[in-house]
């Protein structure tokens, strides 16, 4: 007898450029979890539109993630990969869900108030951004949900819509459980080690995005803030950007943080840096090459594929929780 595999669902924002911390963090674990689970990835452009940005920019961004996505190994034929705005279904749910969601927990998301505390306007899409994400996760009947740590009260929230949907209209929504990464990687900015590599730093030398050149991995590693005691060894706390570029190195390699401070902890950071240099470029250089060979037209069918596959598992549940509201056939 198979076991039925579960589902795994998750959502990455086309906003911008993709970088190492992504990679570590994230997209390494969903390409590895392809291998076991049934697996949903989905594009998510509706939420970042509560970002405002500019529309040619964003659909050129939109395509550009699906193309590193599958750079990196997201496996259409393995995958369910598509973008959220073409599976209407995403939007429909996530008002449904609103009728469920008092303001009042929405009042208390951090990621909101940090977001509007950065200056991103305080719109209602963004103020109800998690109740689509509840949606989307919702709408496949996912039981795993890989996040970060950013995401946990989200995919909490998630858990409670699903319990108050189901004690009022019957069993429709498994509980999603949250999927945390055996290693969970936390990448730093090179700039500024305290704070996570992100692509929204102004700063470009502060992250190695995943299409970066050798040279420009080379360059922005060699200006990667260290200190000044010049003994390679992993302390997070005296020495932020040292750990953090052995963390990438270990990252990148699979070899012990302990075995990578030893060897390097006399040889001087010129040495250690360009030997983590060395371990990114090596690490990233097939996707590099991947992405080259892809073509537009052939990844935009590619998604369209996705979507029509998507539209089709998630109409058969949306059918189910439209009827258990009173929402079905007349
Ligand atoms: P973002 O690029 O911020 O939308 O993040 C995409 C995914 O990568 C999310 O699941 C994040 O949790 C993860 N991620 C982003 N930045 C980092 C980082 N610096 N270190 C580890 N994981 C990250
Ligand atoms: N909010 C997530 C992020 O910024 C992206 C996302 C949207 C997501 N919907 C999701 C992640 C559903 C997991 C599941 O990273």
């Amino acid at each position: 007898m198979t076991e039925e595999r579960k589902t795994v669902f998750s959502g990455v924002q086309p906003t911008g450029t993709m970088h190492l911390g992504g990679y570590l963090g994230a997209f390494r674990n969903w390409v590895a979890l392809q291998d076991e689970y049934d697996t949903v990835y989905c594009i998510v452009d509706l939420h970042a539109m509560t970002n405002p940005t500019d529309p040619e920019e964003f659909t050129t961004t939109r395509l550009e993630t699906a193309k590193v996505l599958l750079a990196l190994g997201i496996d259409p034929q393995r995958s369910l990969l598509y973008m959220q705005s073409q599976v209407p279904q995403h939007a429909e749910l996530a008002w449904i869900l609103g009728t469920l969601t008092p303001t009042g927990v929405l009042n208390r998301m951090t990621q909101y108030k940090d977001k509007v505390a950065r200056g991103i306007p305080a719109n209602v899409g963004l103020y109800t951004y998690p109740v689509l994400m509840a949606a989307d996760i919702l709408l496949y009947h996912a039981q795993l949900v890989p996040v970060g740590e950013d995401q946990k009260q989200h995919l909490e929230m998630t858990r409670d819509l699903a319990e108050r949907f189901n004690n009022r209209y019957g069993d429709v929504f498994p509980i999603p459980d949250p999927l945390i990464p055996k290693t969970t990687a936390r990448v730093m900015s090179l700039t500024e080690p305290t704070a996570k590599m992100s692509s929204s730093d102004e700063n470009p030398k502060s992250r190695i995005n995943i299409l970066d050149s050798p040279d420009e991995i080379r360059t922005k590693v060699r200006s990667a803030v260290t200190d000044s005691e010049p003994t390679v060894r992993y302390d997070l706390e005296a020495k932020p950007g040292v750990s953090n570029l052995l963390d990438i190195m270990s990252g990148c390699t699979g070899r012990s943080v302990d075995e990578i401070a030893t060897e390097y902890e006399s040889r001087g950071y010129g040495t250690f840096k360009d030997a983590v240099a060395e371990a990114i470029a090596t690490e990233l250089a097939p996707f590099r090459s991947r992405y080259r060979d892809l073509d537009n037209t052939e990844v935009a069918r590619v998604l369209l594929k996705g979507a029509l596959d998507a539209r089709q598992k998630a109409e058969l549940y949306q059918d189910q929780a439209r009827r258990a509201v009173g929402l079905g056939k007349l």
